[in-house]
């Protein structure tokens, strides 16, 4: 079975190529590599000893797309490409809007014409807003405070009604609590461009002493420790879960967490990787960010029952796969 991934070459993508190829899979990778790596490309054949095609291309770029869907019989396509940063979507609206629904648009219509009914669509926990906490994929889903967490929002319903229209088209949504961790081989991991915005990345680049010290967005939140509280979840976990999504893909809609069920504090997650790495994180703290919600963590019932997959690692082999990702930098 032959499954193009677009995005394979960024950070949840990329792990996925290799969870895919050890499967058993055939892969067509698709990037333009705004935000990744020819290099994580030549990493993953190297982790895996096994070769595809990678196409450096734009996949809002129609033509470019429909060459790739003639040349290629594919069976199923995973649609990891899009812009992440949460604060940038905020003053480059029309960026973020532009990138992350125009790459939907392009690939579902070459799947539809195409005839290739597998499509796995890269949400977010974002969609929840300030949901009660854990999150059920019945909710109600609440606007978003940033044009990040609006365009995919409106990428799930831009699949809803699609897969609505053709009974054919089978589609997954797969809402990502917060990825941290590497591949244990330590070739691939996250590599934020600039100043990283997400926690784990921030830490490991303290922890290296290329950043002076943490800034914790507040310690008044109604959590264990007065911290925010997110459900990380090892980024090889989530590669698996698609796999399963994949394997267990069928015609209509579904919409599934991919978290661990667990919540985590700010100040715990520094504590454990301490403990874990041996390492201390100097930290102060500063007022909230805005946007930021205190808790976050999944309803996991409906991926293990539909997918038969449950997240298996724990937070200090996360940790632990983080720094030694980042160690060898
Ligand atoms: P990433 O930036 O590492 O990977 C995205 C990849 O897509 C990059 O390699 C980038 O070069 C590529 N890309 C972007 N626009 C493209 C375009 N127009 N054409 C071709 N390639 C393009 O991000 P990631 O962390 O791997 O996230 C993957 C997906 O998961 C994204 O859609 C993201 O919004 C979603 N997601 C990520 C997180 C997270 O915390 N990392 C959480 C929830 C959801
Ligand atoms: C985690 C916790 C912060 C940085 C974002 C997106 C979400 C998803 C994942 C893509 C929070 C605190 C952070 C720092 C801190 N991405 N923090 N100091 O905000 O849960 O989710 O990334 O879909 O859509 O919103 O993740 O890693 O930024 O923050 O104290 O320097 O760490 O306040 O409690 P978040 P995060």
């Amino acid at each position: 079975m032959t499954i193009l991934v677009a995005g394979g070459a960024g950070y949840i993508g990329s792990h996925t190529c290799v969870v895919l190829l050890e499967a058993g899979y055939d892969l067509v990778v698709a990037d333009n590599l705004s935000n990744s790596r020819k290099e994580t490309i030549d990493r993953i054949k190297k982790i895996t000893g096994k070769d595809f095609v990678f196409y450096k291309i734009d996949l809002r770029d129609v033509e470019k797309v429909e060459e790739l869907f003639i040349n290629h019989h594919l069976d199923g396509v995973m649609h990891f490409a899009g812009y992440k940063a949460v604060g940038e979507s905020v003053y480059k609206p029309l960026d973020y809007y532009y990138n992350n629904l125009v790459t939907t648009m392009v690939l579902s219509m070459a799947c539809i014409k195409h005839k290739v009914n597998k499509f796995i669509f890269s949400s977010s926990a974002t969609v929840y807003g300030n949901n009660k906490v854990p999150f059920v994929e019945t909710m109600d889903l609440l606007p978003a405070t940033n044009p990040y967490g609006e365009s995919k929002a409106m990428n799930e319903k831009i699949l809803m009604d699609t897969a609505k229209a053709y009974p054919d088209f089978s589609v997954s949504i797969l809402r990502y609590f917060n990825p941290i961790g590497a591949h244990e081989s330590g070739l691939i991991g996250e590599l934020p461009k600039g100043i990283p915005n997400n926690l784990m990345p921030y830490i490991t680049q303290v922890a290296k002493g290329k950043l002076e010290k943490l800034k914790i967005f507040g310690n008044d939140y109604p959590t264990i420790d007065g911290t925010g509280v997110r459900d990380y979840i090892h980024v090889m976990d989530l590669a698996e879960g698609h796999v399963a999504a994949l394997e267990k893909i069928r015609p209509g809609i579904h919409v599934y967490n991919l978290g661990t069920g667990q919540g985590t504090s700010v100040l715990q997650l520094i504590n454990t990787f301490k403990e874990v790495n041996g390492i201390d994180i100097p930290y102060e703290i500063v007022g909230r960010r805005a946007g930021d919600i205190p808790i976050s963590y999944a309803d996991v019932s409906k991926a293990r029952k539909e997918l038969g997959w449950t997240a298996k690692r724990g937070l200090k082999e996360m940790l632990r796969d983080a720094w030694n990702f980042e160690k060898r930098l």
